[in-house]
């Protein structure tokens, strides 16, 4: 292989899905298509390469996709080969199956695999990597996580989604003058919080980085509604958390990559509001509804650009590296540092200094 060209393209979509992943394959296909390459479209992700499930993929297949939300190849974020969730009399045992991915891998006489996922598919590939997999990483996901990269794609699509749920919260808010509490999703980073939060006029945002006293939330709603504005809109990540406090989650789901299953601060808050204050409150979770539906503008350029940016990396046989966005450019970087760091909102980041400046509270006294 050392010295051959690259021929057979594999290419499969990890971890939870978001809006762009088509727009990615797309990217990836048309230009190898047209370079005479084979393009093998591998089923929810890396469980697909484990359990042998792939077809060929066509000009037909990747025409009319770029809008669409979703990935046609389908996803998982149960599908870790060297942690594979097996049920053995009702019980879950982990086990390793990175040799039946290697073997289907081999058989399918891959020589360049695009990994398009967040961080758990990041890893997988990097351990892929070095068992010997040619494989090129692609970043994506609404959470905008990834130190290697200044943006995901999906993430400017989970953002407008959040700024438009604010934007009707809004009216309900101020018409009732009620606090309206948002959830959005994110895991352990408030990227999502933060600039959602700030798109659609969030009066409190909290966000795992900067940990919440409970009396400087009730203090800012409470001012609010004396200073005449009888409502208040807070924008919660479903990561934050009181300061001394824990972060709150739904479910430990040993089947996933990530077995914590996220959520119910929103609740958590609204009530802690309506208890402490005596304001009416009304909590959304968001949900789902910010990994749907079709890419902005935004995530379909960027999308585009790291798909036939990483189908270059594949040909030029730049393997265990990721696409990454470096200001304007994109780059590539070793797939093995990417995932050395979990990018995260600073005190100090813009955003944060651009809210505080409009009166946005986080949550604390002083920051
Ligand atoms: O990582 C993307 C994400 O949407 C997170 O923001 C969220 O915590 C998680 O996935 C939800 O995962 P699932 O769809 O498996 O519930």
């Amino acid at each position: 292989m050392a010295s051959s060209k690259v021929k057979q393209i594999g290419i499969l979509t990890g971890g939870g899905d978001c809006p762009g992943l088509n727009a990615v394959i797309r990217g990836v296909t048309k230009p190898a298509l047209d370079m005479g390459l084979n393009v093998l479209g591998i089923f929810d992700g890396f469980e697909g390469l484990v359990e042998g499930r792939a077809r060929e993929l066509y000009n037909k297949d990747v025409s009319g996709i770029l809008s669409r939300g979703g990935t046609i190849l389908g996803s998982s974020n149960k599908g870790d080969p060297f942690h594979w969730p097996e049920e053995v009399d009702g019980k879950i045992r982990i086990v390793d199956r990175s040799k039946d991915a290697m073997k289907n891998y081999a058989a399918w006489k891959i020589d360049a695999m695009i990994a398009i996922g967040g961080d758990g598919t990041m890893h997988i590939s990097d351990q892929m990597s070095k068992l010997g997999m040619n494989i090129i990483g692609v970043p994506k996901t609404i959470d905008n996580d990834l130190e290697a990269t200044d943006q995901t794609f999906g993430h400017d699509s989970a953002v407008a989604v959040v700024s438009d749920a604010l934007d009707r919260l809004h009216t309900t808010a101020s018409s009732h003058h009620r606090v309206m509490v948002i959830e959005v999703m994110g895991r352990y980073a408030g990227w999502i919080a933060l600039n959602g939060g700030l798109a659609g006029g969030a009066d409190i945002i909290l966000i795992p980085e900067i940990p919440f006293d409970w009396d400087a939330v009730y203090e800012k709603v409470i001012r609010r509604n004396m200073s005449g504005k009888r409502f208040s809109l807070v924008c919660v990540a479903e990561g934050a958390k009181p300061r001394n406090g824990k972060i709150i989650a739904k479910a430990n789901d040993l089947k996933r990559t990530d077995p914590v299953q996220l959520g119910g601060v929103g609740e958590y808050v609204a009530k802690m509001i309506s208890d402490n204050t005596g304001l009416e409150t009304r909590y959304t979770v968001l949900g789902h509804l910010q990994r749907g539906g079709s890419p902005t503008a935004y995530d379909r350029i960027l999308a585009t650009k790291f798909g036939t940016n990483a189908i270059q990396l594949a040909v030029k046989k730049q393997f265990g590296r990721m696409v990454a966005l470096k200001g304007s450019e994109i780059r590539s970087v070793r797939i093995e540092d990417a995932i050395s760091r979990q990018k995260l909102v600073k005190p100090k980041d813009q955003a944060v200094l651009a809210a505080k400046a409009v009166g946005v509270s986080f949550g604390v006294e002083n920051l």
